[in-house]
């Protein structure tokens, strides 16, 4: 996308976290961690359109739609006090209708902005909805790649027993060095996506986001993930007994079997 042609959106997105950053008083901090998440996504995703085949439109839409994924984000933060979807509030709902309550996207294509409001609404859900158009999933595998990628990467950095759960870490998490859940276990080992209400402990959050390798869909998420060292440093925070060794080294060897492949 032509640098400028996105910069109507980075103006309005500025001034739109400029206001919540204001308002927000001690939660100042998450407001600045997600638009600096926010620009992250927004790379990871001009990197995944290089491979992406895609339109002019829909490249535009993609870029669009990283910028603006979390905008119910910030009101979120300042009403609930917290990043947990699960009281209530979904940032993916929430930041659609924000949008659709603008003027912003009015100067796009009907269908390009219906892409772009449907990444935003379902770009947080476990399981996407089955009547999306080829277009809308294609936009929303490109986000949710690009936002996986950055979540990775920040929760490598929150995964610690003194992180604020519900802001930087996930709520409802008890902490233990070695303790996890058999069922969590069980859906890892069988290469499947772990459901967050299966999650009990500390180590089945780190299954959880390890198991995101197949729900990942572009060459380069597999590789970022591997090649920053993220993968490995996530597989690192696991314990060493002889159960969870095995899964560690099955997923290690299934992204390396992947990229590979790929
Ligand atoms: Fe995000």
């Amino acid at each position: 996308m032509q640098k400028q042609a996105l910069q109507p959106y980075l103006d309005w997105f500025d001034v739109y976290v400029a206001d919540y950053h204001e308002k927000a008083g001690e939660n100042a901090s998450f407001v600045e961690r997600k638009q600096r998440h926010t620009m992250r996504v927004l790379d990871h995703v001009r990197e995944i359109i290089k491979e992406s085949g895609a339109t002019q439109d829909l490249c535009e839409a993609m870029e669009i739609a990283a910028l603006l994924h979390d905008v119910g984000r910030f009101p979120q933060i300042l009403d609930t006090n917290t990043f947990d979807d699960r009281v209530g509030y979904d940032h993916g709902e929430a930041g659609a209708r924000i949008l659709s309550e603008t003027d912003l996207l009015d100067s796009l294509p009907m269908d390009i902005r219906g892409v772009i409001l449907s990444t935003v609404k379902y770009h947080n859900r476990a399981a996407l909805p089955d009547n999306l158009g080829p277009d809308a999933l294609l936009v929303l595998e490109v986000v949710r790649d690009a936002d996986k990628l950055d979540a990775i990467r920040n929760n490598l950095k929150y995964l610690n027993p003194d992180a604020l759960h519900g802001k930087a870490l996930k709520s409802g998490l008890t902490w233990h060095d070695s303790e996890f859940s058999p069922v969590v276990y069980d859906l890892a080992k069988s290469r499947k996506l772990i459901p967050f209400g299966s999650i009990n402990w500390s180590n089945d959050f780190i299954l959880f986001l390890c198991c995101w390798i197949y729900d990942l869909h572009f060459n380069y998420a597999f590789t970022q993930l591997k090649e920053s060292g993220n993968y490995k440093a996530l597989l690192a925070k696991l314990p060493d007994n002889t159960l969870i060794s095995e899964v560690k080294a099955q997923l290690w060897d299934d992204l390396n079997w992947i990229i590979v492949k790929s």
